[in-house]
C-alpha cells in the first residue's frame, strides 16, 4: 500500500543504506537509491523491486564527494518530485589503514568531502522539497568513533580539511574518519536549528559496529581488513540499523525530535559532563547513551557551520 512518502538514501547500494532501502520500499514509501555506481544501483533496485512484489525502487546517481555531482543530483531531482519526506545522509567514505592524504574533485580532504560537507550542501538543496512534506526529516550517519572524543586533547583539525595536514602532521585515515562523524553530528547541531523554520527535524544516529559488506571489508588495508572479517563473526547485520533508521524516519513518537544524536538502541544520547568523576568517566565513554561534550562547544559548532557554507558555496 503505497505511503505517497518519498524517501531519498545515499548510499543504499550496499550494507545498512541497502537494509533501509528495503525496509522504506516494504512498508510503502517511493524509496530513491541514491548512489554512486548505477550497475551497483540497478542490482539493488532490482531485488528490492523484487523482495517487495513490486514496489521498485528510483534509482539516481550522486557522488557524495563532488558538488556538481550533488548539485545535477538535486537539479535532477526536481523534475522528478515535487516533494521529499526523508533524507538520509548514509553515504560514508572510510579507508581505514589508508595512508595517503586524498583530495576529493573539489580539492577538499575526501572524508570531510563525502561525511561532511556532501551531506552538507546535500540537504541545503533539497530543503525546498522537504519544506513540502508535513513531517520531513533528515538523518545523519554519524559513528561511536566520536567516542575518541572524550580524549581533552581531541580536536577537529580545521586547518587540514583543504589541501595539506596542519604542520606537516601525518594523515591518519581513521582519526579523519572519526573527526568527519563528529563534525557531521555538530553540523546536525546547527542544521536542525536552521531548518526549524520549515518545520524539517534533522538528526543524527551514532551507529556501532554492524557487520560490513565483503565488498567494503575487501577494500580495507590488509590489517583492518583482518579486524573487520573477525569483527562481522561477532557483530549484528546491517538489518538491524536499517529498522533503526526506519524507526527514526517513521515512528510519531519521533515526529517532534530535532536536533538530537541517536544511539543504535533509539536513545536520545546526552553530552558527558566536563568535570566527571573518574567513574563517571568510564561510565560515559561506554555507555552508548552519552556524547562527548565537544560536540556543545557553540563556538566550534559556528566553526563547522561556516565551514561547510564556505566550501560549498551553500
Ligand atoms: N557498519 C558499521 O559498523 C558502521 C559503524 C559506524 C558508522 N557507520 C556508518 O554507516 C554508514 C553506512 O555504512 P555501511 O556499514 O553500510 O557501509 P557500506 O556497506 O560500505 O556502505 C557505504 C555506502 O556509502 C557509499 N559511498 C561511499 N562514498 C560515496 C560517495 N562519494 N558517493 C556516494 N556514495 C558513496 C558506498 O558506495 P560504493 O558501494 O560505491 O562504495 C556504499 O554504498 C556510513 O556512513 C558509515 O560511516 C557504519
Amino acid at each position: 500500500m503505497p505511503t505517497g512518502r518519498t524517501v531519498v538514501i545515499t548510499g543504499a547500494n550496499s550494507g545498512i543504506g541497502r537494509a533501509a532501502a528495503l525496509k522504506f520500499a516494504e512498508a510503502g514509501d517511493q524509496v530513491v537509491i541514491a548512489c554512486r555506481n548505477l550497475d551497483k544501483g540497478r542490482k539493488v533496485q532490482q531485488e528490492i523491486a523484487s523482495e517487495t512484489g513490486g514496489n521498485d525502487p528510483a534509482l539516481m546517481q550522486v557522488d557524495m564527494s563532488s558538488f556538481e555531482s550533488i548539485r545535477r543530483f538535486c537539479s535532477e531531482f526536481g523534475q522528478h518530485y515535487s516533494k521529499l519526506d526523508v533524507l538520509i545522509n548514509n553515504a560514508g567514505h572510510f579507508s581505514h589503514g589508508a595512508g595517503e592524504y586524498q583530495l576529493s574533485a573539489d580539492k577538499v580532504e575526501l572524508t570531510f568531502a563525502t561525511n561532511v560537507f556532501g551531506p552538507y550542501l546535500l540537504t541545503k538543496l533539497l530543503r525546498p522539497f522537504l519544506a513540502q512534506s508535513d513531517d520531513s526529516r533528515v538523518l545523519n550517519a554519524s559513528s561511536t568513533n566520536i567516542k575518541h572524543f572524550f580524549e581533552p586533547t581531541r580536536v577537529i583539525p580545521f586547518d587540514s580539511l583543504t589541501g595539506v595536514m596542519r604542520n606537516g602532521e601525518r594523515y591518519d585515515s581513521y582519526r579523519m574518519y572519526g573527526d568527519s562523524k563528529m563534525a557531521l553530528w555538530m553540523m546536525t547541531i546547527r542544521m536542525a536549528q536552521e531548518l526549524m523554520e520549515d518545520h524539517i527535524k534533522v538528526n543524527a544516529v551514532m551507529i556501532s559496529a554492524f557487520k560490513m559488506s565483503k565488498e567494503s571489508v575487501r577494500k580495507l588495508r590488509p590489517y583492518w581488513r583482518m579486524l573487520a572479517s573477525l569483527q562481522n563473526l561477532f557483530i549484528p547485520s546491517p538489518e538491524i540499523m536499517g529498522h533503526q533508521y526506519f524507526a527514526i524516519c517513521s515512528r510519531e513518537e519521533f515526529g517532534a525530535t530535532t536536533g538530537q544524536l541517536f544511539n543504535k538502541d533509539l536513545v536520545v544520547t546526552i553530552p558527558g559532563a566536563k568535570n566527571a568523576s573518574p567513574a563517571l568517566q568510564v561510565k560515559q565513554l561506554f555507555s552508548s547513551n552519552y556524547y562527548p561534550s565537544y560536540a556543545d562547544d557553540e563556538e566550534l559548532v559556528a566553526k563547522v557551520w561556516n565551514l561547510c557554507g564556505k566550501i560549498t558555496g551553500a
